[in-house]
């Protein structure tokens, strides 16, 4: 291990330490940073095409964006890209290589940071694991305008951690009742559990938009009823063959079928990320890294 490691592995052992006395005065957080978290409760629902899709738009329309893939464990954004990343997320978290080694340059010019695929450990990352992660981001975000994490599925602890990471949740559903009801799951543990009120919702695979509307409102209504969160719809994407090809093409519908059904949606709810105001961030909450936490059960 070269020297730079040694240091980043002794800083790394000594987390605690440094977490009550950083050694030196932290770097002022850029507040103007998106960091958009793309989430749902089922798998499967487009998660990673989405994510994927409106990381190319902002770029190509000159922000600078990172798409983080957080399906630890389980990556997928380099296959949806057709990349063969050298390095990984693990990389960082094991004192190996530094965030700018590990980030890749993709289409349209964002930069990409891959997870690992296949390695257990990565599927629960430890509190350790969570706090070398934040770091390295925090180094990072004075450069960004965006930051869209494509988180894996469900509720599990590195699904609620990534999501927790991010001042804007996209919650993704499809119409089918499973995914609705997955959907409301995780918006409910997310809100109760962890605290957070605002969701945006986007319809995935639906056949037209009055169809989409209808499962937002239902959704919506649920949430209303019960939770005391604020619930945005975003936009739709339809079911379109022409996702399928871009995937088995291992480019981006945006890229390659910007104008088809999918594509035009892409680019609305693009703008309309563009167009909608950051909200002033709750009270307390730290600027940036809007609700992060460590699991409680760590
Ligand atoms: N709008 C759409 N129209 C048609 N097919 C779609 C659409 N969106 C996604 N798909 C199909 O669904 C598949 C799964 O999409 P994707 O990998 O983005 O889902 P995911 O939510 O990220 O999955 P996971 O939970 O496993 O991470 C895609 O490979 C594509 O074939
Ligand atoms: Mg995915």
């Amino acid at each position: 291990m070269d020297q730079a490691g040694v240091l980043r592995k002794i800083k790394r052992d000594n987390k605690d330490i440094y977490a009550i006395n950083p050694p030196v005065k932290r770097k002022k957080r850029n507040s103007d940073v998106r960091v958009i978290a793309v989430t749902s409760g089922k798998g499967g629902v487009g998660k990673t095409n989405i994510a994927a899709n409106l990381a190319y738009i902002l770029s190509k329309w000159g922000k600078r964006v990172l798409l983080l893939d957080a399906d630890a464990g389980l990556a997928n954004v380099d296959v949806i890209l057709g990349i063969t990343p050298q390095h990984n997320m693990s990389h960082i978290l094991h004192g190996e290589k530094t965030l700018s080694e590990v980030i890749i340059h993709g289409p349209g010019g964002m930069k990409i940071l891959p997870a690992a695929s296949g390695i257990q450990e990565m599927t629960e990352l430890s509190r350790g694991h969570k706090l070398t992660l934040i770091e390295e981001l925090d180094d990072l975000n004075e450069n960004l305008d965006f930051m869209f994490v494509d988180t894996g599925a469900g509720i599990a602890g590195n699904v609620m951690y990534f999501n927790m990471l991010a001042k804007e949740i996209i919650v993704v559903v499809s119409p089918e009742p499973t995914s609705l009801t997955d959907g409301y799951a995780l918006i409910k543990i997310l809100h109760q559990g962890y605290g957070a009120k605002r969701f945006m919702i986007l319809v995935n695979m639906a056949n037209n938009s009055g169809e989409a509307v209808n499962v937002y409102k239902r959704l919506s209504k649920t949430a209303n009823d019960f939770l005391n969160v604020s619930i945005e719809y975003i936009g739709y994407v339809p079911c379109d063959t022409s996702v399928q090809k871009s995937v088995r093409q291992q480019s981006l519908l945006s890229e390659i079928f910007p104008s088809s059904k999918a594509g035009r949606q892409f680019f609305l709810i693009a703008e309309k990320l563009c167009m909608k105001q950051v909200e002033e961030s709750e009270k307390g909450m730290m600027k940036f890294f809007g609700n992060v936490f460590v699991d409680r059960n760590d």
